[in-house]
């Protein structure tokens, strides 16, 4: 379907260096594609109103791509009957070195605004697999967080070469890395951390047996594909109460009006949902849209986010 040569081009000029020129030239692809789309539509229509209708054309669809770097804050009150209200945001997919900066700046103003008790970020800092690490200038905007408890997870596109020295980084950022690791946050109140981005229910497995059982939890895990699964033996979910944040999806990042959603969530990522909360075995899963983009810089129809949960 994909020439994947030009793909893989196109990946390797988006190495830091050369992340602007392919932000700006993707850019006047789409001024140009838009243009062009909303000349050929006039064409069907009447000649005296051609110029007047094009102009609405081209505006209306700049402002459907515009949309994608407006974030969203979604709200949602979780009762778990935890003994002290706690207020979380989740940050996802920030995609760092190819996003575009302005909605991840906005982002964190955002997050900083709800005055959040802890901050998540489930896992996607980076993009290029084969890049090594993120640089120092990408670790500038994680400082710009403000909140005492910030966990974070990796994600699929996390392949760092030194795994410690990112560590290292995060900590600088006051950031704690969860790798298959739980932390206490209140009497019977759980957060834990997956430490793999991919899809393997071997990890959620993990995280129910080391979660004591009739405790409340919010586990971090970059997709949640792999609680869909048919293998996965949804059995092991019963007579839990856990609140599932993951990313992942970027909620489809380019969707059109007509597309199927929920068929597009079903063959890509297996599951019932692109972006939203759903559940499996009465636990709850909220799949954010994210914030960045992989690939091309751009999202069409699908807002990134910011998602605060008020858990009482
Ligand atoms: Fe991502």
């Amino acid at each position: 379907m994909y020439n994947s040569n030009l793909i893989n081009l196109y990946i390797s000029y988006m190495k830091e260096d050369y992340f602007i020129w392919t932000n700006i030239l993707t850019y006047v692809i789409i001024f140009i594609g838009l243009f062009l789309i909303s000349f050929i539509i006039t064409l069907f229509l009447p000649k005296k109103t051609r110029k007047i209708m094009g102009f609405f054309i081209f505006i209306t669809l700049a402002y459907y791509i515009a949309s994608g770097y407006m974030v969203d804050v979604n709200r949602y009150d979780i009762d778990m009957g935890i003994s002290n209200p706690v207020k979380i945001v989740q940050l996802s997919d920030l995609h760092l070195n190819t996003s575009c900066s302005y909605s991840v700046d906005n982002a964190i103003k955002l997050c900083n605004a709800q005055f959040p008790d802890i901050v998540v970020i489930t896992g996607d800092f980076k993009t290029d697999l084969n890049q090594k690490n993120l640089t120092r200038e990408n670790f500038k905007k994680l400082r710009h967080i403000h909140c005492d408890n910030i966990y974070v997870i990796w994600g699929n596109h996390d392949r760092f070469q030194d795994k410690e020295y990112m560590k290292k980084r995060f900590e600088e950022c006051g950031m704690t890395v969860l790798e298959d690791r739980l932390v206490k946050l209140q009497k019977n109140f759980y957060i834990y951390g997956t430490s793999y981005g991919g899809i393997n229910d071997k990890y959620i497995l993990k995280a129910l047996n080391r979660i004591p059982k009739k405790s409340k939890s919010v586990i971090l895990t970059h997709s949640a594909s792999a609680l869909f699964v048919p293998r996965f033996n949804k059995d092991k979910l019963k007579n839990r109460d856990i609140l599932f944040l993951t990313g992942h999806t970027h909620g489809g990042q380019i969707i059109f009006p007509w597309m199927n959603k929920k068929e597009f969530a079903r063959k890509v990522f297996y599951m019932n949902i692109l972006n939203g909360m759903t559940s499996v075995s009465g636990q709850k899963i909220y799949v954010s849209k994210g914030i960045g983009t992989t690939y091309a810089p751009v999202r069409f129809g699908v807002r990134p986010e910011i998602t605060v949960f008020n858990i009482k």
